[in-house]
């Protein structure tokens, strides 16, 4: 990726304006990340939550390009997750679940270091606000301790819909959320209200489910007439906009094609008027 294909966040973190996602991968996982590393991705998404995702899979794929000499841990952007035990499945918690909320998010860390074999995260988001205020909060504070020790350069938040909560969030903390992670559907209104307040306050909205939960925008005229314009796909074309409008998109392609594509959005530009355009579809 090339110097302008990174963002600055408010902590100062350089962050890739896509990210490579890690989910369902299973034991396919390492090559993949490899894969992706050696097509150009800098950006990993992974998370403490073996349900999901093959954390010690994606430390084993960035491993095998560091030793190949192909990337510096310090120009990977490395972001994984504290899911509580909510989100995991009870025969896999990777911690203690009858230990405390701050000491559940301290093991969480742990693991996730030794599983990506590395010393310090890019990110640590929180897979989803707990079931009120404190409880997110005692999650939110041990998160911080991360940061305050130098373990983790910035905090996310994700599957955050309410604005509410994420006001609460915003203020009660010591150390704001740098990123919100969300699913990218029409039945949150494309998070219009969050995203608003995300540019208020200087916090990286990253998308999921963006091309699976909206095929309605990929094949409406719009998008297809662009991608003739432009001889690209309208994923690509769908993908860029995105960019373009400051969001951050997650891709977890399986397709080596699919990865070329993906990171070459930044050979074009959409124009204004084409970007307006598209926005009246969200
Ligand atoms: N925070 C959360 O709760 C949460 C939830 C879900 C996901 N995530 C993160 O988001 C990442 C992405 O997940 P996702 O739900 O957005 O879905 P995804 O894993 O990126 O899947 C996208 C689907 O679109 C297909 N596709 C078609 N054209 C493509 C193109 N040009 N580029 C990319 N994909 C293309 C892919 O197929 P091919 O494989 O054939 O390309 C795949 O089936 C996950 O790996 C994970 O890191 C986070």
């Amino acid at each position: 990726m090339k110097p302008d294909d990174f963002i600055t966040t408010k902590a100062g973190i350089k962050m890739p304006k896509v990210i490579y996602g890690t989910a369902w991968k299973k034991e396919r996982t390492a090559k993949l990340v490899e894969q992706a590393i050696v097509t150009g991705f800098r950006g990993i998404d992974t998370a403490c939550q073996p349900k999901h995702y093959h954390e010690a899979g994606v430390g084993e794929g960035i491993a095998a390009c560091i030793s190949r000499g192909l990337v510096d841990r310090s120009k990977l952007y490395l972001q994984s997750k504290f899911t509580s035990v909510n989100g995991q499945d009870s025969n896999s918690i990777p911690y203690d679940p009858k230990a405390n909320l701050s000491d559940q998010v301290a093991q969480s860390f742990q693991v996730s270091l030794n599983n990506l074999q590395t010393t310090y995260l890019d990110c640590l988001v929180l897979h989803s606000p707990l079931a009120n205020q404190e409880q997110t909060m005692g999650v939110w504070q041990a998160m911080e301790k991360l940061v305050i020790s130098s373990g983790v350069k910035q905090l996310g938040i994700s599957n955050c819909y309410d604005l509410k909560t994420l006001e609460d969030l915003y203020r009660a903390a010591e150390i704001t959320p740098a990123v919100i992670q969300n699913r990218f559907y029409s039945d949150t209104e494309y998070d219009r209200t969050i995203r608003d307040f995300c540019r208020g306050n200087g916090v990286i909205y990253q998308s999921f489910w963006t091309l699976t939960a909206n095929p309605h925008i990929l094949a409406d005229n719009t998008l297809q007439s662009l991608a003739t314009k432009y001889k690209r796909s309208a994923a690509q074309v769908f993908f860029r906009y995105l960019t373009q409008i400051g969001i951050v998109p997650l891709t977890g392609t399986t397709s080596a094609t699919h990865m070329l594509e993906d990171l070459a959005i930044f050979d074009f530009e959409l124009n204004p008027e084409e970007c307006a355009a598209i926005g009246t579809l969200l």
